[in-house]
């Protein structure tokens, strides 16, 4: 552990208690106030020096670590994405912090477009695997051996099956697809969704990526949730932005809300 996780991780447990975290969550555009339904300690981004300043509307840049139903957490109100400063590996610290609070899984949730006619914009997704369209690794720079990663595996079988087994408890449809990661910001050309269609794509987005390479990379388990705010680009005559991700997250997040809370009693 290096210094710098040492002295966030003092820093965090002082405030909010030394208990170890059991499982880290990181929010995505518009799932916010999930966060606000932890019984906890929220502590700013800003004041955890190292950690991202999040400058994208829609995202909460608190850890907030306390008990949801009964769990303890910690939940990440906001992410770095690669396009807000060119770097792919700025939740690396953040995760880090997790690992070292004690945590040994990690779900993370985004907003995504769907290149599937039977996942629609409010419905969830749970990603079976993904697809690096990017380019990038957050590894790029890791000296050691560690950085050779396997991912045949990345989305764990264990979390995915107690999240789908949390999902039918509560009534809600949960689809397995692949996650496509887009560097972003601006959105995909009707051309770039028709190849990743080719390539096996099922659901595009701006994130998560470099959190499910990192995580593993930390030997964290993990896993990762889609709500589906749009129809890829041309496939609806919907226009796509980011006011609207914003407008149909929430339809979304409700569902998510309920899975993630039955996943927690029963499934973690
Ligand atoms: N593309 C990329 N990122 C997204 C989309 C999309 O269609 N919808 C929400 N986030």
């Amino acid at each position: 552990m290096t210094d710098q996780i040492a002295a966030l991780t003092a820093l965090i447990q002082a405030r909010a208690g030394s208990a170890p975290v059991e499982l880290g969550l990181i929010l995505g555009s518009g799932l916010g106030h999930l966060a606000a339904s932890v019984e906890g300690v929220a502590i700013p981004y800003a004041e955890l020096d190292g950690f991202p300043h999040v400058g994208v509307s829609g995202h909460n840049p608190n850890l907030v670590i306390g008990t949801l139903e009964g769990r303890r957490v910690a939940v990440f109100g906001a992410r770095e994405h690669y396009y807000e400063n060119g770097n792919p590996s700025a939740m690396r610290l953040p995760l880090a912090v997790l690992k070292a609070l004690g945590a040994t899984a990690l779900i993370a949730t985004n907003a995504a477009g769907s290149l599937r006619a039977d996942i629609l914009p409010g419905d969830l997704m749970l990603l079976n695997d993904h697809i690096n369209f990017s380019g990038l690794n957050p590894l790029i720079g890791e000296r050691t051996d560690a950085r050779f990663v396997p991912m045949t595996m990345a989305h764990d079988p264990e979390l995915r099956s107690g999240l789908r087994a949390a999902a039918k408890a509560c009534g809600v449809t949960l689809p397995e697809g692949v996650y496509t990661w887009y560097s972003g910001p601006s959105f995909e050309t009707p051309a770039e969704i028709r190849a990743i269609k080719i390539l096996g794509g099922d659901a595009v987005g701006m994130s998560t990526v470099p959190e499910v390479i990192l995580a593993r990379f930390l030997g964290l388990r993990v896993a990762a949730i889609s709500t589906i705010t749009n129809m890829a680009a041309g496939l609806s005559d919907e226009q796509i932005s980011h006011e609207h991700t914003k407008a149909m997250a929430p339809l979304g997040a409700a569902k998510l809300e309920q899975v993630l809370r039955q996943f927690l009693r029963h499934g973690l």
